[in-house]
């Protein structure tokens, strides 16, 4: 069984505390630290570019985990990198001409670099199978994109559950990272299915850091 990694999306970090915060999460025990992109177009929401995770990078030793709920991944794949990013984890909902999927990911890993790939709850896990042996993290998103604060979808357990299946039959231990409305109760379930990175917003930054991550692990 794989070690659990915990990786606290700063989308809910209290920026006003951000140096703070920041400080407690690299003495938390996570591993990760979760960097949700978005571009107000492929999701209804706006966060934050290549030079804000250059701030994070500098402050941070953590592994820095860049989801980008963007239109056009490609795009800023290389910028991302630069700044800091050690995985890059894109949408295939987001790549419209799906040879650009593998690309993408023979790219990321001529460059040495981590590279993951996501699907929306509304997308069949069947559109991941072509891609197992070529990413190094599948996430799964257990809440529509686009918010922090949102209420786990149940239904993602069979989903992990397929995608770790397919991955040991093909002796593949790539990481299966879930994302959204993780908190004490939700992580036994999605680990019991077969994820090993776990991302976690609201339930980390609005009580005591490092007993939430503690509590996930
Ligand atoms: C949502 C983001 C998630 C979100 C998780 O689009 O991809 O990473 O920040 O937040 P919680 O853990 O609060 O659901
Ligand atoms: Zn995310």
């Amino acid at each position: 069984m794989k070690q659990t990694l915990i990786a606290p999306s700063v989308l809910s970090m209290d920026y006003s505390r951000m140096e703070q915060e920041t400080r407690e999460l690299n003495e938390s025990g996570a591993k990760w630290l979760h960097f949700d992109v978005m571009d107000g177009s492929f999701v209804p929401n706006l966060t934050f570019g290549p030079d804000i995770l250059k701030g994070f990078r500098k402050a941070s030793d953590l592994f820095m985990d860049v989801h980008v709920m963007i239109n056009d991944p490609e795009f800023f794949m290389d910028r991302f990198y630069e700044a800091g990013a050690d995985n890059y984890t894109f949408h295939e909902e987001a790549v419209k001409d799906k040879a650009k999927i593998v690309t993408m990911a023979e790219h990321a890993h001529e460059l040495g670099k981590s590279v993951g790939i996501s699907i929306k709850p509304a997308t069949p896990i069947e559109y991941l199978k072509p891609y197992l042996s070529l990413f190094d993290v599948f996430l799964i998103m257990s809440v529509e994109p686009g918010f922090g604060g949102q209420k786990f979808k149940p239904e993602s357990a069979d989903r992990i559950r397929t995608l770790r299946g397919w991955l040991d039959e093909a002796g593949l231990s790539s990481h299966i990272e879930v994302d959204g409305g993780i908190n004490a109760e939700t992580a036994k379930i999605v680990k019991e299915a077969g994820a090993d990175v776990l991302v976690a917003g609201s339930y980390v930054f609005r009580s005591n850091i490092r007993e939430a991550v503690k509590s996930l692990e």
